[in-house]
């Protein structure tokens, strides 16, 4: 997990820099990213998969100069929007190097992913593959793609963030026979040129147990193409969804371990494949890459009890954040770890629920953490590991104005997003008058 780093005075570093100074620089809530742990993340991928592609699934963490991180690590990108694959090409990131997602693109998205000459576009609906053949053959080119397939594995994941079981939105089920016939459907397109299967199975994923299920499942998929076509299918891609630590009980593998792992399983399932007919392999990492670097930085505002049980108490700790700057324990359960980041203390533990100040009694940061017991209003607490899904899936509920993330790299400091402004809030409001 991220190195928490105390100075001499008690107070928390990143990136060489005490947070005290952060925040009184771009005040609270903030985020923070280490540079140097993001693109050490990036380029381990990178390295430890090499001969693979790894795109890294831009809907973690995207902003222009992380793209432009992810484009100089030499890694490739995966985008879900239209917005984001605006952002990732801003960033630098070559459109080659680009893959687009989506259960819905719109038309609009699919010309703008086509104008812009994305590497590859991952089908996920018969609908889709008229639209997109049309699209070219309006332009007369041809658009690479991959078909994402569900391939029927249930990952130990959270429902919401698991995606290969059969009852869902996303791809084309291999066991209900839709993914070959969506893969038939791209080779007999004229102007769409089909480079394999994809196939995501959900998020958070520590063992390679499911891994292993889905490359089985779409290597058979690959092979009853050869039986229907007779032609190799010259790419896999595995997606994402490498766990990493939030809490200390959480053992995530490194990217060398997965790497090795995946490629005994690929090679296991290829067994009598001529060498040129092993599929090029790829995966999608996000959170792992971008989620251990970044840290949640907020200020303490009220302390308060509540009597559980007789002599059982538990403290109340509310922070100028919460659900709409992270929303993912609200959501998802999520456990994350707080700390205390502005000082040290001697005192002893108190059992401690770290909350945000939003109207919902489920807006809970952290919800069981040993705090310092002397623990005090304008104190920081510090949430690591905080980088993924949390400012992408900001909300401005209750009026929140989204925080800013700052990147931090040999105790220098610069903004990635700025703080948002009532300004800018104020700007989308039709009834607003700016003199009233
Ligand atoms: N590839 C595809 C096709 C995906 O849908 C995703 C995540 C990834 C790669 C990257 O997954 P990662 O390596 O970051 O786990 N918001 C949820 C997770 C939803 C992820 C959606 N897709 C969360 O906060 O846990």
């Amino acid at each position: 997990s991220q190195t928490v780093v105390r100075n001499a005075e008690g107070a928390l570093e990143v990136g060489g820099l005490d947070v005290r100074e952060i925040v009184e620089r771009v005040d609270t809530p903030a985020y923070v990213m280490d540079e140097v742990d993001f693109r050490a993340r990036a380029r381990a991928f990178r390295d430890a998969f090499s001969g693979w592609d790894v795109y890294y699934a831009a809907k973690s963490f995207l902003c222009t100069i992380s793209a432009r991180w992810i484009a100089e690590e030499g890694l490739c990108m995966d985008v879900c929007s239209g917005n984001e694959l605006t952002v990732a090409l801003a960033g630098g990131m070559p459109a080659a190097r680009i893959g687009f997602h989506g259960n819905n693109k719109t038309v609009a998205e699919l010309t703008q992913a086509v104008e812009a000459g994305v590497g590859r576009i991952i089908i996920d609906s018969m609908t889709e593959i008229e639209r997109l053949q049309a699209i070219c053959a309006e332009r007369e080119v041809t658009a690479r793609v991959m078909v994402r397939v569900t391939a029927g594995v249930e990952a130990h994941t959270h429902e919401y963030i698991a995606t290969a079981h059969e009852d869902q939105k996303f791809g084309l089920s291999i066991t209900g026979g839709q993914a070959l016939e969506g893969l038939l459907a791209c080779h007999a397109a004229p102007n769409i040129e089909l480079r394999g299967v994809h196939s995501h199975i959900g998020s958070q994923i520590f063992e390679t147990a499911g891994f292993e299920v889905a490359i089985r499942r779409t290597l058979e998929l690959h092979r009853a193409f050869l039986d229907a076509t007779g032609e190799h299918l010259p790419e896999l891609d595995l997606g994402g969804g490498f766990g990493i630590a939030y809490i200390a009980a959480d053992q995530p593998r490194s990217a060398e371990h997965l790497a090795g792992a995946m490629q005994a399983l690929v090679h296991r399932e290829c067994r009598g494949l001529e060498l040129d007919q092993v599929p090029h392999l790829s995966i999608e990492p996000g959170r792992a890459i971008s989620g251990t670097p970044g840290m949640a930085l907020y200020r303490v505002g009220t302390v308060k009890m509540v009597t559980l049980a007789e002599g059982v108490q538990r403290c109340y700790v509310s922070v100028d954040g919460g659900m709409s700057d992270n929303i993912r324990p609200a959501l998802y359960g999520a456990e994350y770890s707080a700390t205390l980041a502005s000082r040290a203390s001697d005192a002893g533990p108190l059992l401690c629920r770290v909350v945000g100040k939003h109207c919902e009694s489920g807006d809970i940061l952290v919800r069981d953490e040993f705090l310092p017991a002397d623990i005090a209003p304008g104190d920081l607490i510090a949430v690591p590991a905080a980088g993924a899904y949390s400012r992408s899936m900001a909300s401005n509920y209750n009026h929140a104005l989204k925080p800013p993330v700052v990147g931090v790299r040999d105790g220098e400091l610069r903004t990635l997003i700025r703080r948002e402004t009532m300004q800018d809030l104020l700007a989308l409001d039709a009834g607003w008058t700016p003199d009233a």
